[in-house]
């Protein structure tokens, strides 16, 4: 018989939303709070509100049965055993995390609180957190052994959320406390004793019975470290490709091919080394600064995270300016872009290093015709169409009479477009990719002058063996 945990989950975002829906999914009973109303009510009536594979389903399965919907945490926490916040910690000043949230969440918890409850960070927070939200339960007269805070970091990514969530590389839980973890130990068991990958209908992903996902136990402090120190690492990996791209374009090498062969080493890996225009996203931005600001506070010298964030900053500038030596001048001039969202596969805009470029190529005085295949509508939000930016139905308008065409977000369907027919609508042949979808030999044979990311530009055929 399975197990089943009543669970709260405060806070409807990335996180809240998808651990909401992943715990139902793994049996529990889930009440999903959001502040905000109208969240609620798209919610309850189907809206998932994020561009996210498979969460549709999942929601249509389970909404308003396994997972309710409230703005009522007080109802919300009353029955739960465990108490899940994912809430937002944006960046405030300097970079440090904004923890208000937060607070506000642990103290309405605390108003609320009757019996033994296990209180779970699932935010991306600073370490210290946990024992803040202990003060705030504390300075609020809760009693010592009303709760246990525990550390539960997720490590899903956008796009990804939910076949992450449910087939992780490993799921860290921070405690101190014997009930807490034994709590913990049960909510994840269907993955970790394999059972759910069993199951006729779960979701599809890399693990199964036989190679469920290890449980890490871990102090709190630990758990809060491990997440920021994760992401934190996967951007210097990132910052590390790109500076690698810089070499690569000093020296005419190719740093696709010498990151192949450094990925090959398997204590390197692959993945998350992959050169572009730097990364974006609601977190590693966020979270490297916060990650530099909590070391400051402990006295811990870490430049190394301030040079991850300046390479960064600076592939965008590097881009901007290949744009500029491919067309000499930029005012006036017609652009087409591809891609808005801070990654393929995703609708998110936050920090996307495709609306820092629009925006610096705006400034510059250039007209520019913009698709993007989800991350539109957020986009005219922050970017409001007018007479030098015009949002287009998909690549081939944007492409219509355009000078250039830049490739900003690795969206699948951008590295299979027809070339035959892209060159032919285009003023100019010219493609600047800063993601390094296409093979730069295959864009000269269709006739494109094609720049990208740490590779030697190749011309036009045509103008090759005519200059
Ligand atoms: C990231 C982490 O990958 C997750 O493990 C983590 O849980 C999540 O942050 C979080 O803290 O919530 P996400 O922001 O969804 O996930 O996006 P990623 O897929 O990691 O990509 C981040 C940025 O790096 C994107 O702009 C992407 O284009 C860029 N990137 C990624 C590269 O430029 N090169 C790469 O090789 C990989």
């Amino acid at each position: 018989m399975k197990d089943t945990i009543q669970i709260a989950v405060v806070g409807s975002g990335y996180v809240g939303l998808v651990a909401a829906v992943c715990f139902a999914e793994m049996g529990h009973s889930v009440v999903c709070v959001d502040n905000d109303q109208r969240k609620v009510d798209a919610l309850r009536s189907g809206d998932s509100l994020i561009h996210e594979n498979h969460l549709p389903e999942l929601l249509e399965r389970y909404r308003n049965s396994k997972v309710r919907f409230t703005s009522d945490l007080g109802e919300a926490t009353r029955e739960a055993e465990a108490i899940f916040i994912a809430v937002g910690t944006p960046q405030g000043d300097s970079g440090k995390a904004d923890l208000s949230y937060v607070e506000a969440v642990a103290n309405e918890i605390a108003r609320s609180l009757t019996s033994y409850k296990v209180i779970v960070e699932k935010s991306t927070v600073p370490v210290y957190t946990n024992e803040w939200i202990r003060r705030v339960m504390e300075r609020n007269g809760v009693s010592q052994r009303l709760f246990d805070v525990v550390s539960n970091p997720e490590f899903l990514r956008e796009g990804t959320a939910i076949s992450d969530f449910l087939h992780p590389d490993r799921i860290v839980v921070g405690t101190d406390s014997e009930p807490a973890r034994a709590l913990l130990a049960r909510i994840y068991e269907p993955l970790t004793n394999g059972s759910y990958y069993e199951q006729d209908d779960s979701i599809d992903g890399f693990r199964s019975s036989a190679a469920p996902p290890p449980l890490l136990f871990t102090s709190t402090k630990s758990a809060e470290i491990i997440k920021h120190a994760s992401n934190a690492f996967l951007a210097l990996k990132i910052s590390f490709i790109n500076a690698v791209s810089n070499l690569c374009e000093a020296a005419d090498a190719d740093v696709e091919q010498v990151a192949r062969g450094m990925g090959l080493d398997s204590r390197i890996g692959p993945r998350f080394l992959r050169p572009g225009i730097g990364y974006g996203g609601s977190c590693f931005p966020k979270d490297v600064a916060a990650f530099r600001v909590v070391a400051e506070q402990l006295g811990v010298d870490f430049a190394l995270l301030t040079e991850v964030e300046n390479i960064n900053a600076d592939q965008k500038k590097r881009f901007l300016n290949k744009v500029r030596s491919a067309l000499w001048t930029l005012r006036g001039k017609k652009i087409g872009v591809l891609g808005l969202s801070f990654k393929g596969g995703t609708d998110d805009i936050r920090e996307s290093p495709a609306i820092e470029l629009v925006e610096m190529l705006l400034a510059e005085g250039c007209s520019i015709n913009a698709f993007d295949p989800a991350a539109m509508a957020r986009a005219e939000l922050v970017l409001p169409p007018g007479s030098n930016l015009r949002y287009m139905p998909d690549a081939y308008a944007v492409a219509h009479n355009a000078e250039a065409l830049l490739i900003l977000t690795d969206w699948e369907e951008f590295s299979h477009l027809d070339l035959h027919r892209l060159n032919g609508l285009m003023r100019y042949p010219i493609v600047v990719d800063g993601r390094n979808l296409y093979d730069p030999d295959v864009m000269s044979q269709n006739g494109f002058t094609y720049f990208s990311v740490g590779r030697p530009a190749t011309q036009h055929v045509h103008e090759l063996t005519t200059a």
